[in-house]
């Protein structure tokens, strides 16, 4: 596709089981990466319209936090993973022009529709699996993500190929949705994942597909506390979080430290 670089001998998302032990969460099928990419590549015409409305609208106000926590160097070399529609690449260079902001998605479709929005033709965009990335070890001061984590079959992998590729303390920052806390707004915030999420993505989508797994694996996913340890688990050091929307959504961060 025009515009979105696919690497020599990238053959398509990574066939992988999930190995993931934290969290006891059953395990993906191999072709797993495979149907998220067409599922997405599906809906990508209509992704950003959905993802406003299921976040009542704030969805850039936690693009913006994402990118706070990313720490990314005045012309810093930034990855963005998941870029999808690149929210959060655009957001990146928004605040400075002067940021070499590469987006990472295995599902193209998602990424054209992100190229035709304004600067889009300033963002690198490169068709790979954030399993097994194309780049050589410590090549980006800062590595970003929305809703990654969520969708990939094994999740320690995907943080190890984030930790090989930033510099020494350089910073990840993701935005993933979260498990409803046990407070008095989880019926609240249970009932809208288990009834509007679906039912917004049906109408938004008109895919199956896309409705059903979208509800499922936000209810499915880790706590933050799951996640921490997983950072740490993979070598990332200050490790933090901050949650939104009575918990259903966080931004984490982790270092990868200097030594
Ligand atoms: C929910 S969208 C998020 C898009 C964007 N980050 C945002 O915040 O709006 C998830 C994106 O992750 C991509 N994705 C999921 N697993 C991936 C993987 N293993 N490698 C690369 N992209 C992946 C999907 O293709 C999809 O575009």
């Amino acid at each position: 596709m025009a515009g979105v670089r696919r690497p020599n001998g990238y053959r398509g998302p990574v066939s992988q089981q999930n190995t993931s032990s934290a969290g006891g969460d059953q395990p993906r099928p191999a072709d797993h990466g495979a149907r998220v990419a067409s599922m997405f590549n599906g809906i990508a015409g209509r992704y950003d319209l959905m993802n406003l409305v299921m976040t009542w609208g704030q969805e850039p106000r936690f693009v913006r936090r994402t990118v706070d926590h990313a720490h990314i160097p005045a012309g810093g070399r930034v990855l963005d993973l998941a870029t999808g529609t690149g929210d959060i690449a655009l957001e990146v260079l928004r605040r400075d022009p002067d940021a070499r902001v590469v987006g990472v998605d295995f599902a193209p479709e998602m990424m054209e529709v992100g190229r035709a929005r304004p600067n889009g033709d300033r963002v690198e965009w490169v068709e790979a699996d954030a399993m097994d990335l194309p780049f050589e070890d410590e090549s980006f001061d800062s590595v970003t993500h929305g809703y990654l984590l969520r969708n990939v079959a094994d999740i320690p992998t995907t943080l190890a190929e984030q930790f090989r590729v930033l510099r020494p303390g350089g910073w990840m920052a993701a935005l993933e949705t979260s498990p409803a806390p046990d407070d008095v707004f989880k019926p609240f915030s249970t009932f809208y994942i288990r009834n509007v999420v679906p039912r917004v993505a049906k109408m938004i989508t008109k895919t199956p597909e896309a409705y059903a797994y979208l509800s499922e694996s936000s209810r499915a996913f880790k706590s933050p506390a799951q996640i921490a340890a997983l950072l740490e688990d993979a070598g990332f050091v200050n490790v933090g979080h901050e949650t939104f929307l009575f918990g259903t959504l966080a931004v984490h961060w982790a270092m990868k430290p200097v030594v």
